[in-house]
């Protein structure tokens, strides 16, 4: 049961040869669509919908985060952990889903994501 009482399902939606790191597949589970990424060896599982005005947000660029500590000062980090709504660029953390720059407004669903037994495996 999660945390909110309801119980997820165990879905197999890719081999670990389909998902390779740095590679996304996109799924279809019901009724939902979400994305499904490999960064660096680890899983991340995504809604592919922007909260912002609904794109498919799984289709743009994946990034790392850009900050700053002071005039000229900045610091790449996290590559491939963010990405870009291919429509108007808002950022979401894809461990999160949180977006970067209006994190209380913007947030996109996250679902638990593994390797099991060579298979990629997300809970809905
Ligand atoms: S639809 Fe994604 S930022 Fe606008």
């Amino acid at each position: 049961m999660s945390a909110r009482g309801r119980a997820r399902t165990r879905h197999v939606v890719a081999t670990r040869e389909e998902l390779p790191p740095g590679q996304r597949k996109i799924v279809k589970i019901g009724k939902r669509e979400i994305g499904v990424f490999n960064v660096n060896g680890e899983l991340k599982a995504i809604a592919n919908i922007c909260p912002h005005h609904q794109a498919p947000l799984c289709l743009g660029p994946q990034t790392g985060e850009i900050k700053a500590n002071g005039v000229g000062n900045y610091l790449y980090d996290r590559e491939d952990e963010i990405i870009r709504c291919p429509w108007h660029s808002f950022e979401f953390d894809l461990n999160t889903g949180r977006c970067l720059p209006v994190p209380d407004l913007y947030r996109v669903a996250v679902y638990p994501a593994e390797w099991e037994d060579g298979h990629a495996v997300v809970y809905v």
